[in-house]
């Protein structure tokens, strides 16, 4: 299935059921992981909107829900390697144990910074959990990643939240870019 986004053409990688699976099964693990326990979920806006409202649907602990909003790729297809710190968080997390709810991790780069920032406000833990991993495109190790959906090769791939030029986050599946 084709679609086009702007000026480029995708094609559907993952099929929104297998997204559906997939997020089933890492809210599992994070229902089990954290019994006990009333971890803080930070989705990082915009990209990770619908994998965060997915995921907390199905996680069967008391948790809380918070945003923080960064941006690295200003509406290209590669990084730019410049991070925008649009705002920060409101909660106090001192001791709190923090989930980071990430679309993608491409370089790591920006995890990397959000992680540096929020452990100066002495968190009790953090660990990160993202949707689509670029294993070839990592830059830095990224020790507190504990949850990945799916890893990916190299492709630029909108859907489900990322984005093109702002546009095709609402398409229901991952797309990849084919032209
Ligand atoms: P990193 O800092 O290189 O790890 O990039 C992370 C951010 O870049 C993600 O949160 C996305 O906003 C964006 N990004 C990385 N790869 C893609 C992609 O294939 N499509 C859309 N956005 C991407």
């Amino acid at each position: 299935m084709k679609t086009q986004v702007a000026d480029l053409t995708f094609e559907l990688s993952i099929p929104y059921s297998s997204i559906e699976k997939r997020v089933t099964e890492i809210a599992t693990h994070i229902s089990n992981d954290y019994s006990g326990r009333v971890p803080v979920m930070v989705g990082i806006l915009s990209g990770s909107f619908l994998f965060l409202a997915d995921l907390v649907k199905q996680i069967e602990i008391p948790i809380e829900v918070t945003f923080a909003k960064l941006a690295s790729y200003y509406g290209g297809t590669s990084t730019t390697r410049k991070i925008r710190d649009d705002f920060d968080l409101t909660i106090d997390i001192k001791g709190r144990d923090i989930i980071l709810v990430e679309d993608i991790v491409d370089t790591g780069n920006t995890i990397h910074y959000l992680i540096e920032k929020l452990k100066v406000r002495e968190p009790g833990s953090v660990t990160v959990c993202t949707l689509l991993l670029k294993p070839k495109a990592l830059e830095r190790a990224v020790p507190e990643l504990k949850y990945t959906g799916f890893e990916l090769p190299n492709d630029f791939v909108v859907g489900y939240g990322l984005d093109y030029k702002e546009l095709g986050r609402n398409l229901k599946g991952i797309f990849k870019k084919v032209g």
